[in-house]
């Protein structure tokens, strides 16, 4: 074996080391930063783990800490606790009842002003799913938690105007509130204006009717991956028209 060889091999396993504990848009924290910045949010979800975290769960908080990346009332937060060498964070952990390699990873959700986290319920199960996270954090806080390609307001606004009788008077609403809007907001506010419009010609009937077109569509291998996204951010719009309820 060559040193270019070796050089190339120790490339390949140092950047695949890197991506599978990287997390976009989380915040490592330590038992010296803690107090800098989880206090300092209306809400810190936190995920205890090993130093160098991979695998499903973790790759499920990633996926949660992308879709909160603009959201400034939230911060998503990872410590890595080490039971060895400098025994980094393990007071820290141990402080929120973490007290062995088995517990982690726990995820608390750290609420401004308040004592106590509250723990979340799935921590010791396997599988961690996106939408049981993002619901824990909508359930346990005024957080606005928006699927992908939503949008607060029209989220609101969607929910008076399937509630409404007065379907066109909302929807006017939404056309005025379209018209301020960052270029990237633009292409989701059409696409509520647009069920809104089928919603009025077409009955309540259009929402589960779309949705299993759409999903039909995207289940299809030959979709392309941005169409793919594309259509899953419009499923995630038809949601919002939805009548229902929380669930954990
Ligand atoms: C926490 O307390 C501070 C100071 O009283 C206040 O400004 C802040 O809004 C409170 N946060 C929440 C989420 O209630």
């Amino acid at each position: 074996m060559n040193v270019a060889t070796v050089l190339f091999g120790l490339f390949l396993f140092l950047s695949g080391f890197c991506t599978a504990y990287s997390c976009k848009g989380c915040v490592n924290v330590d038992q010296w930063s803690w107090e800098k910045i989880v206090p300092k949010f209306r809400a810190a979800l936190v995920k205890f783990d090993v130093a160098f975290p991979y695998g499903d769960r973790h790759d499920t908080f990633t996926k949660l800490a992308e879709e909160f990346a603009d959201n400034k009332d939230i911060i998503i937060v990872q410590v890595g606790v080490k039971d060895y060498g400098d025994k980094e964070n393990k007071e820290l952990a141990e402080k929120h009842g973490i007290m062995s390699k088995d517990d982690l990873p726990t995820v608390q959700l750290f609420i401004q002003n308040q004592t106590t986290p509250i723990d979340l319920p799935l921590s010791k199960n396997k599988e961690w799913s996106l939408s049981k996270l993002r619901n824990f954090v909508r359930v346990n806080t005024d957080i606005y938690v928006g699927l992908p390609g939503c949008l607060e307001k029209f989220d609101k606004l969607a929910n008076k105007f399937i509630a409404s009788s007065n379907k066109e008077e909302q929807m006017k609403k939404a056309e005025l509130l379209a018209k301020n809007l960052k270029e990237k907001e633009k292409s989701s506010a059409k696409t509520y204006l647009l069920f809104m419009k089928k919603i009025i010609e077409q009955g309540a009937k259009f929402v589960e009717q779309e949705a299993s077109r759409l999903g039909k569509i995207l289940k299809d291998g030959k979709v392309k991956e941005q169409k793919k996204e594309e259509l899953s951010q419009k499923i995630n719009i038809l949601q919002s028209f939805e009548n229902k309820k929380d669930e954990l």
